[in-house]
C-alpha cells in the first residue's frame, strides 16, 4: 500500500495507472471492521482500491465531536494495508481545503434536510462537498459507501445521479457486533455500562419493524410508542421513523414500498444512528 498525503502526488501517481478500473472508499478514519468490509468489496469491483482517511470539518456542526473525533492513524495503516487496500490518501486540512471551502454542494433539502439533516443542519451539504471534491481527485469508476449510514448513501446516489457522475456507487452492508449493535467509530465513545445497553438502538427498529408486519398498521403510532419506549429506558432518541428506501418519505402501508426503518439516539454524550431494510 502506498500512502500520499497530497493532490498532485497522488494524481500523478494514479495517471501512471489509468488503465485500471479505480474504486475510492472515502472514510473519517477511526477504522473497524465495517470500514474494511467496504475496501473488500471495492478489492472485489476493481484493480485498485484508494482508501480516504479525510476528518471533515465541514460536516460537524461547532458544537459536534470534530476535535474529539478519534484519530488512530498506526492502527488505521495497519488495517488497511492487510484488507486489500492500494493507496491511501490521508490530506491534511491545509491540503484539502487551502482556502475556505465557499463552493458547496446543495443537496436536495427534501432529501436532505429530514432525519439526520433535520438534526444535523448542514450535515449533507459537508459530506456531499466533501464526497465531490474527492470524487474530482481520485476519478474513480466504483465508489463503495456502507449502509450504515442509509440517508448519506442515498444523498450521494441521488447527487451522482443528478450531475451525472461516471461513478457507480455500490453500498456495503451495515457490519454488526454479535450483540446486534452496528459497528461505529463513535462506539468507543460509549462507557461500558452504556456499551451493554447499546444494543437498545438495534432492538427498537426490530420491534418498530415486527409491529409494522402487522395487518392493520398504524405508522404513527408504532413511531410515538418507539420514542416513548426509548425515552423511558434513558435515551434521548431523535428520530425513530418507517420510510421509503426510496427518498426516505412516508410511507403508506398499503401501497407495499420496500421501506427502511430507521433510527437516532443518544446514550449519555454518545449519538448512535442505524437502520433496518425491508
Ligand atoms: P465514516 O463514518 O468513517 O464512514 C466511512 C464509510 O464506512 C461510510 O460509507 C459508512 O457508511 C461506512 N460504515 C460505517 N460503519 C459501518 C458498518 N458498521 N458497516 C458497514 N459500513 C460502515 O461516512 C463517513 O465516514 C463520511 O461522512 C464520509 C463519507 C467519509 C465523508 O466525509
Amino acid at each position: 500500500m502506498v500512502i500520499f498525503y497530497t493532490i498532485a502526488e497522488l494524481r500523478a501517481y494514479l495517471s501512471e495507472r489509468k488503465n485500471l478500473k479505480r474504486s475510492l472508499v472515502p472514510t473519517m478514519g477511526n477504522l473497524h471492521a465495517g470500514h474494511l468490509a467496504l475496501m473488500k468489496q471495492a478489492k472485489a469491483n476493481s484493480e485498485l482500491v484508494v482508501a480516504t482517511i479525510f476528518v471533515n470539518r465541514l460536516q460537524f456542526l461547532p458544537h459536534e465531536d470534530f476535535d474529539s473525533y478519534p484519530r488512530t492513524w498506526d492502527d488505521d495503516v495497519e488495517a488497511l494495508s492487510h484488507a486489500g487496500c492500494d493507496v491511501l490518501f490521508a490530506p491534511n486540512e491545509a491540503e484539502l481545503y487551502p482556502e475556505p471551502q465557499t463552493y458547496k454542494v446543495l443537496p436536495d433539502a427534501k432529501m436532505a434536510d429530514i432525519l439526520e439533516g433535520e438534526f444535523r443542519p448542514g450535515f449533507f451539504t459537508g459530506v456531499c462537498t466533501v464526497v465531490v471534491k474527492l470524487f474530482q481527485i481520485v476519478q474513480p469508476d466504483v465508489a463503495v459507501f456502507g449502509k450504515k449510514d442509509y440517508q448519506q448513501l442515498a444523498v450521494i446516489r441521488a447527487m451522482v445521479r443528478q450531475f451525472a457522475l461516471p461513478i457507480d456507487i455500490l453500498a456495503g452492508e451495515t457490519l454488526r457486533a454479535d450483540d446486534g449493535l452496528a459497528l461505529s467509530s463513535r462506539n468507543r465513545y460509549l462507557s461500558a455500562d452504556e456499551r451493554q445497553q447499546a444494543t437498545v438502538l438495534s432492538q427498537t427498529l426490530r420491534a418498530m419493524a415486527d409491529a409494522a408486519q402487522a395487518p392493520s398498521v398504524d405508522v404513527k403510532k408504532i413511531e410515538a410508542d418507539a420514542l416513548q419506549a426509548m425515552r423511558d429506558k434513558g435515551w434521548q432518541p431523535d428520530y425513530l421513523t418507517i420510510r421509503t428506501q426510496q427518498g426516505l418519505q412516508a410511507i403508506d402501508p398499503l401501497t407495499r414500498q420496500p421501506w427502511v426503518v430507521l433510527g437516532a439516539a443518544k446514550l449519555g454524550k454518545t449519538r448512535l444512528i442505524d437502520n433496518l431494510e425491508f
